[in-house]
């Protein structure tokens, strides 16, 4: 017989479910999902999000439920964000033993800590009353070095209520070596650093603001999060620092649109990369679900399976617990 056009059938491979399955390239599995999960102090009943539909900020009963759903599910890792019921300038609360953060910890930390990993996000803003990641100087700055020391408090606190790995957020130069000093100083040399190394100053995370009530109440963060138009060498570089002061995973945030980023990230880092699909990533699905404009759960696991192609080996999704239900 003469050979035929075309030559090649790339098509053959597409037919069938099993097939395609039988060649996926990139696998989703619910131990890779780790849920973020707001907890408020002096709620009484879960308090939902408006700009993030499906997500509450939760009470401390309310909070055990959704721990013990993401266990249920097999998500891998929660991590907890506290809102205070007092903030002040130097966000007292986020270090308090009995601070709302601290409490959490220790009650997820002792229901589900086997199940799965619990990590406390540490930064400032969810605690200071103006909003800001760190202390702010006589004229407003955030003051970096000045906000290590809080840092490596914070993050003491959280290991002592139980946290079993702990996640800066707040993008200050030095932060992973003052909490590795802080943490290996107070007996905790055990517990990991997942540091939010590649942090974008990024309009994604406007609806997260609503959700840990930390909307700055003056400027904004650009002075210390990276320039979404910057260069990825300067993500290369925020990775080697993090990881050359002891990071122990490494984060990439926002997802979506810096997938680039991940890509080259998971290319050099010899440590698990982590990517935080926001706020903001969240609310564009939800509510183009909500007008009926796009199917929801494709969407959700398609944007899910572009992030772990990218290289993101975990990732931080607000569905963490519903993905995970239906893989
Ligand atoms: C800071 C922090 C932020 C998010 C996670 N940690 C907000 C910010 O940097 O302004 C955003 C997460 C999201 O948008 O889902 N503690």
């Amino acid at each position: 017989m003469s050979a035929e056009f075309p030559v090649a059938r790339p098509r053959r491979l597409r037919r069938t479910p099993a097939m395609r399955t039988l060649v996926a390239g990139t696998h989703l599995h619910p131990s890779q999902l780790i849920l973020p999960v707001f907890v408020k102090e002096g709620l009484t009943e879960p308090n939902p999000v408006a700009s993030m539909p499906g997500v509450v900020q939760h009470t401390r009963d309310s909070l055990l439920k959704a721990a013990h759903d993401a266990a249920e599910a097999g998500v891998g890792g929660l991590i907890l964000f506290g809102i205070p019921a007092v903030k002040d300038a130097r966000g007292s609360a986020g270090d308090d033993p009995d601070g709302i953060l601290q409490k959490a910890l220790r009650e997820v930390s002792a229901e589900v800590g086997d199940a799965l990993v619990v990590i406390a996000d540490t930064c400032l803003d969810e605690f200071t009353d103006h909003g800001h990641c760190g202390l702010l100087t006589p004229d407003g700055e955030v003051d970096n070095d000045a906000t290590l020391q809080r840092y490596a408090d914070i993050a003491v606190a959280q290991a002592r209520a139980g946290a079993q790995m702990v996640a800066p957020s707040g993008m200050m130069d030095g932060q992973v070596a003052a909490i590795r000093s802080g943490l290996d100083g107070a007996g905790f040399a055990d517990i990991p650093i997942m540091s939010y190394s590649v942090k974008y100053a990024s309009a994604f995370y406007g609806p997260f603001r609503d959700a840990a009530e930390c909307a700055p109440q003056f400027g904004d963060r650009a002075s210390h999060q990276q320039d979404p138009a910057g260069t990825a060498g300067e993500a290369l570089r925020e990775m080697r620092l993090d990881l050359a002061e002891g990071a122990d995973l490494v984060m990439v945030k926002p997802a979506l649109a810096y997938l680039d980023i991940i890509a080259a990230i998971r290319a050099e880092a010899e440590v698990p990369v982590a990517a935080y699909q926001v706020s903001g990533e969240y609310a564009m699905i939800e509510a183009a679900a909500a007008n009926g404009w796009i199917d929801r759960e494709r969407m959700i696991m398609e944007s899910l399976v572009g992030i772990r192609r990218a290289g993101a080996d975990l990732i931080l999704t607000y569905w963490a617990s519903e993905v995970a239900r239906r893989l």
